[in-house]
């Protein structure tokens, strides 16, 4: 691909705003191979050359990666002729290419990555792969402990097998007393965990995501925030999941 300026590596791979990569090379915090590169003109391969910020070693990518906290009332699509999407709240990022790595009901919370990387997003949904999807459910009643049974060894909701065995357990009752589950699973099927409950006789009235494989929601993201994953947290999730 030949060379590019150091300046213009840092803003593909997402370390900072252009100020911040300004002042990142000043104080010395970057370094190609062996040697601190104070200024961003300098060239180097891409392919070719190792850049450590903070000691830590970048992956150079021009793809993108975002962690957003989807709030409710937002769509998990690119387009709709009516509602709000997950792309419309992204401010500063280039959106084109984005999408979302499987979808979120429109009154669905929490963890949705968004990124131009399709075989990614191929690998973290495709069910053969089975990667961890952990969701915190708040339910309008008291449910059993043999509906919880049921729900671990998979349960009929209409199509043409049972769900694959989910984790459940008990979390603490939220601040209206109702209660909370934490519910693990391997699937993303249509309004999944809302039927999944429905069929052990119970409602949904808020659910959030969690997790997804080993990238957890920055609780540090309000509702509507976002940020671009780090290299470690992408890297985890191209290995995520088991065929
Ligand atoms: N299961 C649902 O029912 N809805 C979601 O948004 C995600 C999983």
């Amino acid at each position: 691909m030949g060379t590019i300026r150091l300046d213009r590596y840092l803003a593909d791979v997402h370390i900072g705003s252009r100020k911040q990569i300004k002042e990142f090379i000043r104080e010395g915090r970057v370094r190609i191979g062996d040697a601190v590169v104070t200024k961003g003109e300098e060239h180097l391969d891409p392919e070719e050359d190792t850049v450590f910020f903070d000691d830590k070693q970048l992956q150079y990518s021009k793809q993108r990666y975002i962690m957003l906290n989807k709030p409710a009332g937002v769509v998990s699509a690119t387009k709709d002729g009516l509602s709000k999407t997950v792309i419309g709240l992204l401010k500063n990022i280039p959106v084109r290419g984005l999408s979302p790595a499987g979808r979120l009901d429109k009154d669905t919370e929490g963890l949705l990555l968004l990124t131009d990387d399709g075989p990614l997003i191929h690998h973290l949904i495709s069910p053969s792969r089975k990667v961890d999807k952990c969701y915190e459910v708040h339910l309008k009643e008291e449910i059993s402990d043999e509906a919880l049974t049921t729900l671990r060894e998979g349960v009929e909701i209409g199509d043409d097998s049972k769900t694959l065995p989910a984790d459940v357990k008990r979390l603490a009752p939220d601040e209206k007393g109702q209660p909370v589950l934490e519910l693990i699973i391997r699937e993303g099927r249509f309004h999944q965990i809302k039927r999944m409950l429905h069929a052990v006789g119970h409602e949904v009235v808020y659910l959030k995501r969690i997790s997804m494989g080993p990238l957890a929601l920055d609780e540090s993201l309000p509702p509507g925030g976002y940020r671009y994953l780090s290299a470690d947290e992408i890297q985890a999730l191209k290995t995520a999941g088991k065929e």
